[in-house]
């Protein structure tokens, strides 16, 4: 069999465009520009590639973008009072906190001081307890860009067999409650989980985000089944540094009926939603209608 292979970059191309022409809407009929203020605390590098590229992905799509850059050895102080000044900051509507913030810095503490109608990360305790309650929530910038991205392919993910493997707070264990929102059968599987290959086997949608370089293999993957690889990961293969997924590409590909690839998959959903998130928390800041399809 060979696999469709989901572009996830020419699907994030469509989110922005569209979360664009509602910024310009807004503009025009209300007089509103949503505004994305990101907190990024140090100089990790990754973090810091990450911050820009949504610095600029935001002025893109016609929103505001407000950079706070703070010194590694922030006050834990210091940062809550930002997060105080921006939650009461009426041209800001999203707030996102870089992780991982230095190991002196509480990160709950932290993400839990944001505004919630704020929180575009959906990592407060309060939006992350409405997902699970199937309440109207603010959901992880990732998982929502999978749960599109199925939902384009399927139509509807009713009845179908998930299994998530992976159970971190940004992606699994949201990406599993989204899942069994859309009425799916959901399994969460882990490091632990004894007989892994033939959990994987049941799924029709096998989401992999653990986080370990190509473990997921054809052996894991049912004839026919849509597999997102949610993992980015930087190797040495051939002399040469390479990004590669938690899914063994070539491998699963042989069996899939469809897969998204690294780079080019998951990885530019996640910005997009984050525009997203950023537009739906400007429309229920101001009472406005929602954007379709930009929300769980
Ligand atoms: N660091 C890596 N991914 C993320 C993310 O989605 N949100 C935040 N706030 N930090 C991150």
């Amino acid at each position: 069999m060979t696999a469709k292979v989901i572009d996830g970059k020419a699907f994030a191309a469509r989110v922005r465009a569209d979360v664009a022409a509602h910024v310009a809407a807004m503009k025009q009929d209300h007089g509103i520009t949503p505004g994305l203020a990101v907190v990024l605390v140090g100089q990790d590098p990754a973090s810091q590639v990450y911050v820009k590229n949504k610095h600029a992905s935001t002025i893109e799509v016609g929103m505001n973008s407000f950079e706070h850059r703070l010194p590694a050895e922030t006050s834990e102080a210091d940062l809550l009072a930002l997060v105080q000044k921006l939650n009461n900051d009426p041209a800001v509507h999203g707030i996102l906190v870089q992780l991982p913030l230095p190991a002196h810095l509480n990160s709950d503490l932290i993400i839990n001081a944001i505004n919630p109608a704020k929180d575009v990360d959906g990592f407060h305790i309060s939006n992350v307890g409405l997902l699970g309650t199937g309440q109207k929530a603010m959901v992880p910038c990732t998982p929502l860009g999978c749960l599109m991205m199925l939902r384009d392919h399927y139509g509807s993910l009713a009845g179908l067999n998930a299994v998530v493997v992976g159970r971190s707070n940004i992606v699994g264990k949201p990406m599993a409650q989204l899942l069994l929102n859309d009425s799916c059968t959901v399994t969460i599987a882990h490091s632990r989980t004894k007989n892994l290959e033939e959990v994987c086997q049941r799924a029709d949608i096998l989401v992999a985000a653990v986080g370990r370089p190509e473990m997921i293999t054809a052996a894991h993957v049912r004839a026919g089944a849509t597999v997102i690889d949610v993992g980015i990961n930087r190797i040495e293969r051939g002399g040469k540094n390479i990004l590669v997924g938690d899914v063994d590409y070539a491998s699963a590909a042989s069996v899939a009926g469809a897969i998204t690839p690294v780079p080019g998959g998951v990885g530019p959903m996640t910005i997009a939603c984050l525009l997203a998130n950023t537009l739906t928390a400007t429309a229920r800041a101001h009472g406005l209608a929602e954007p379709k399809g930009l929300t769980a």
